[in-house]
């Protein structure tokens, strides 16, 4: 996938999640808003209410929708006949998309009544989702191939390196210009963090990094290289900064990342099974939508 067709894809995840709440909030709006006991008679209750056509039909899509990026994700990432089949990355946006649009669908289905033993699933979800969230953090702050599998930190330096070579051959930058970029990110020096440290640290690393990068910027100015050079050159810098940073925090990231696995598949099961049963008292209670 190109970066214009990778953009194209993530718009599409965006523009679709906007359509579906904006569409639902226009036709649903004054009902969702409408105090439970008086709903009923509300000239929408028939259609909305969580067994009606559309509120029935929001419960059974958005729960397809999540089925299915659950489904896609685990058996792309941990079947190994279908690990050729694009690339994991794209499948986590996928499961993202299908995981954030289909709750929301859920929630429009409960009609914000949150009642009987349901109700437990709905709560997991909400955990599977917030936990989601903050996974996918951790997820981003570990650095990756494009397929998605974690990089040592072997591999780290040697990208590293790799822009260290870019910024010599290709903008032809003095030694002195070359060494204030690697004093900014001095690799071999990095100290890992502890979990203690962690929020000082990024927020220390997002202010210092800045105050650097406008020196470099001035500095650059000075030595008489051209503007476009400057933007392409702090574009670099910025991306060894970011590296240095996450490899400070590599071990922690990991290991958190490996507790985080441990909140999000129980509630996603919890959730599910839950799920599994209320469909079946559903259609017990003969709730067979439009079959
Ligand atoms: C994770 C997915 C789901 C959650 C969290 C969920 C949650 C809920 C909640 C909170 C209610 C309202 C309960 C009340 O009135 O107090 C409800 C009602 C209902 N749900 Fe779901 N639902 C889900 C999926 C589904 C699916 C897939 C179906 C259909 C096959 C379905 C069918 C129904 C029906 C028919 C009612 C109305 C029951 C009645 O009025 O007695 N739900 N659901
Ligand atoms: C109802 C909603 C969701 C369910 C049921 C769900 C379920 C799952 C499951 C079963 C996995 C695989 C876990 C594993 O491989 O051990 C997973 C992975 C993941 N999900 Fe979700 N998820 C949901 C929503 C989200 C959301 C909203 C986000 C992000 C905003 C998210 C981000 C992630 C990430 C980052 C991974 C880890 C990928 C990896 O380790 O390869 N999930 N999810």
């Amino acid at each position: 996938m190109t970066k214009i067709q990778h953009n194209l894809y993530i718009s599409f995840f965006v523009i679709t999640g906007i359509i579906a709440l904006v569409s639902i909030l226009y036709f649903g709006f004054d009902y969702y808003s409408t105090p439970i006991e008086e709903r009923f008679f509300n000239s929408a209750h028939t259609e909305l209410k969580p067994n009606g056509i559309i509120g029935h039909g929001l419960g059974i899509i958005g729960s397809l929708m999540m089925l299915l990026g659950v489904a896609t994700y685990m058996i792309r990432k941990r079947i190994k006949k279908f690990t050729r089949i694009g690339v994991l990355k794209h499948w986590l946006e996928f499961h993202i998309f299908l995981c954030s649009v289909g709750p929301m669908l859920v929630l429009f289905h409960t009609a914000f009544k949150f009642g009987g033993i349901v109700a437990i699933s709905f709560w997991s979800m909400v955990a599977v989702v917030a936990s989601g969230v903050i996974g996918r953090f951790i997820y981003i702050q570990i650095p990756r191939t494009i397929q998605g599998s974690e990089l040592s930190l072997t591999e780290i330096k040697q990208e590293n390196q790799a822009y260290t070579n870019k910024l010599r051959s290709d903008y032809k930058l003095s030694e002195s210009i070359i060494s204030e970029v690697e004093n900014i990110v001095n690799i071999e020096h990095i100290k890992e963090i502890n979990f203690k440290q962690l929020i000082p640290f990024y927020f220390k690393e997002l202010f210092n990094n800045r105050k650097k990068l406008g020196n470099l910027k001035s500095n650059l100015s000075a030595g008489n290289v051209n503007h476009e050079n400057i933007n392409s050159i702090l574009k670099i810098s910025r991306k060894k900064i970011l590296l240095a940073r996450r490899i400070s925090m590599l071990r922690i990231m990991q290991k958190l990342f490996k507790y985080w696995h441990v909140a999000h598949l129980p509630f996603a099961i919890v959730m599910l099974v839950i799920m599994l049963v209320h469909v079946g008292v559903a259609i017990a209670f003969g709730y067979t939508w439009i079959f």
